[in-house]
């Protein structure tokens, strides 16, 4: 640990604390190649040890069985080929989707998906990103067979460029089968993160005759793929038999509309059997988006609640240290 860090039990600031977490996962080269490009693959010894990734395809493939009715078929992706679902009246007569299926709100679907948010390398890249008060916006599943779609090239953060230059918003995709071109992985245009603007018109195709700076991803099943969300990304259609499975668990600023509604939908066993921090990023902490005046006296309250349970334990673990939502 460095010096700046081992002074902590003195006195830590929030950029003190985050770079002592980088350090200890063993991250520094993945926040450098972060900054520099704007996206990140971390390896699946540190991104998902303890089977987490296994526990996490089998968790998805039986959402996916009891939601639609049939297993999918991993080895040809028959179940997913030519896939439209919702995206019907997008792909048109001769289209598909581009992402596959889509399936969302996992957070409730088994405490994998418990694990998987409090995965402390996820973590730690998530709150280099957008501060340690970041929220979970959604967890959801993306889960493509063979398709001719591709998915255009845009920014996650949802606001009308320019853009700022921090990360309002970053994604942190779990990866559960092999990324490769073929296998219709994700596409980055490195650097693009610092243009702070979404790509536009001609700039926004991927494949053939699409943007020349977009790259494929190249990365094994269990590996964590990150990103800044003002990087350009989007997907290369699926030529190989298959599914190309992945859990994008994508994160916020609080003060940023989120995808999921979490406030008051989690159960309080849930809250309880996990740690303070999980609260927070289960939007617990956030006392904005009331009904009525008893709504708003609730809301209140219970974001009192989570916020200083999770700061109590923070300040118990490191005394003097500055609030982590300075
Ligand atoms: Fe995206």
């Amino acid at each position: 640990m460095s010096e700046a860090t081992a002074n902590s039990d003195v006195f830590q600031t929030p950029l003190q604390k985050i770079w002592g977490e980088i350090e200890d996962h063993g991250l520094e080269s993945y926040i450098a190649e972060l900054d520099a490009y704007g996206y990140t693959v971390i390896p699946p010894r540190l991104a998902t040890p303890g089977g987490l990734c296994e526990r996490l395809l089998d968790a998805v493939l039986d959402v996916a069985e009891g939601r639609n009715g049939v297993r999918p078929d991993l080895e040809t992706g028959s179940t997913h080929k030519g896939f439209k679902g919702r995206f019907q009246a997008l792909a048109g007569d001769n289209g598909d989707s581009p992402i596959g299926d889509l399936m969302q709100s996992l957070l409730f679907e088994g405490r994998v998906f418990e694990e998987a948010l409090m995965n402390p390398v996820l973590l730690t890249m998530a709150s280099y990103l957008c501060g340690y008060s970041v929220v979970l916006s959604s967890m959801g599943c993306f889960m493509k067979g063979p398709n001719v779609s591709t998915f255009a090239l845009h920014s996650d953060t949802p606001l009308p460029s320019p853009l700022p230059p921090h990360a309002l918003v970053c994604n942190l995709t779990y990866v559960l089968t092999e990324f490769n071109r073929e296998n219709g992985s994700t596409a980055f245009v490195p650097g693009s993160h610092k243009w702070c603007r979404s790509p536009e018109g001609a700039e926004t195709k991927v494949g053939d005759g699409g943007n020349p700076k977009a790259v494929a991803v190249e990365c094994p099943p269990g590996s964590l793929l990150c990103w800044h969300g003002n990087t350009w990304h989007g997907a290369f259609n699926r030529t190989a038999p298959g599914l190309r499975v992945s859990i994008p668990v994508y994160m916020a600023r609080p003060y940023i509309r989120t995808q999921e509604g979490l406030v008051g939908q989690i159960p309080d066993e849930m809250l309880e059997r996990n740690p303070a921090r999980f609260a927070i990023l289960a939007q617990q902490g956030i006392a904005y988006g009331y009904k009525n005046q008893d709504d708003s006296v609730a809301r209140g309250l219970r974001a009192y609640k989570y916020t200083k349970a999770y700061m109590d334990g923070e300040a118990a673990l490191t005394p003097g240290s500055q609030s982590l939502y300075s």
